[in-house]
């Protein structure tokens, strides 16, 4: 069967499934779907048109409107709800709704935000209608894989009845390709194609992983690229970013933390990024950090009040001496 599909709504042969092909790269923006030409950050809607009381929208747009940077993959998320919206408007006109692929390639490197986004995708769909659940299911090469011929596709089977209704969230999907032809890996890759066709609609399969692995995993099997229409990059955050992120960390659990330790933060992040370029894993980095200053920052104030409590300044705010890094 010819797997190959047709751009931007095009009906393949045999396939009636719609494809919307979008690849957001943050190089190129919109580099497939012909829209708009790429703005800049402060001009991006998400929401152009304005939300009405109980529109589903508005709970995902709370989850998604916190989060530092990501302008690109907020714009894809509004992209899919719009999509959603539209389709279903069209069905009541009587036009062809359509079938659409969901199917998503999510790249970047550790810490970028993939699995956070795939969750709060998971709960668009899931309020659209298009899963019935909504729930994710996260997995990686050791979950799909298995010891022996037929063990690996019994796994991947029941990993994919687990997610029916949801999201399958497959990291480091690279790995699957690793050992070639004789690795297991492939038969988890196989019985992840077949299981796309078998439960059409029931499931969104993610994939994430680093961008040049994935660039090179799909080169593996040409039926690969388009099942999966949706690529979203993830950025590597900039010093800024990573900054924002931790003050939110931050206030998000009540502390504070002061000019001091954003100015120790900020020095050690520059040094980091620079010195594990490929390593760095942004804002999971950052969220270690700030966890561990939490710990040292409450073995402090024992310290420091051997009996009675601090006071509620001292109790949120997190100095620099708080803040220590493994050498
Ligand atoms: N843009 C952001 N704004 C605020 N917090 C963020 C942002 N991106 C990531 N985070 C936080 O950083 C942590 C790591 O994010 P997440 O697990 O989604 O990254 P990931 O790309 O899946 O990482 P990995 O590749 O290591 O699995 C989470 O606690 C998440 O909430
Ligand atoms: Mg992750």
């Amino acid at each position: 069967m010819d797997d190959r599909v047709v751009t931007s709504g095009g009906s393949g042969s045999g396939r009636p499934a719609r494809q919307i092909n979008v690849v957001l790269r943050t190089s190129e923006p919109y580099a497939l779907t012909g829209s708009s030409p790429p703005q800049l950050e402060s001009e991006l809607p998400p929401a152009a048109r304005p939300l009405t009381p109980g529109d589903p929208f508005l709970d995902i747009q709370r989850e998604l409107d916190p989060m530092v940077g990501l302008e690109n993959v907020k714009l894809l998320v509004y992209e899919i709800y719009a999509l959603l919206q539209i389709s279903r408007m069209r069905s009541d006109a009587g036009l062809s709704g359509g079938s659409h692929v969901y199917h998503m390639i999510f790249t970047g490197n550790p810490g970028t935000g993939k699995t956070t986004i795939a969750r709060i995708v998971a709960k668009l769909f899931q309020k659209m209608g298009v899963l019935s659940k909504g729930h994710m299911i996260e997995v990686e090469r050791a979950d799909l894989v298995g010891e022996y011929i037929g063990h690996t596709a019994q796994k991947t089977r029941d990993l994919v009845r687990k997610a029916l209704g949801g999201v399958l969230f497959v990291d480091e999907a690279y790995s699957l390709a690793r050992g070639g032809e004789k690795d297991f890996g492939k038969e988890a890759i196989d019985t992840l194609v077949k299981a796309m066709e078998d439960y059409r609609n029931q499931f969104v399969l993610i994939l994430a992983g680093y961008p040049l692995e994935i660039e090179q995993f799909l080169l593996t099997n040409p039926g690969l690229p388009s099942r999966f229409p949706i690529q979203i990059e993830f950025p590597d955050y900039s010093v800024d970013q990573l900054i924002q992120i931790a003050e939110l960390m931050a206030k998000d659990r009540d502390y504070a933390l002061m000019p001091q330790s954003l100015f120790k933060l900020r020095q050690h992040l520059m040094l980091e990024k620079t010195m594990s370029m490929f390593a760095f894993s942004n804002a999971r980095y950052v969220r270690n950090v700030i966890e561990k200053a939490f710990r040292h920052q409450a073995v402090r104030l024992m310290n420091q009040y051997p009996s009675g409590s601090p006071g509620k300044q001292e109790l949120m705010a997190v100095r620099p001496e708080d803040l220590k890094w493994e050498k």
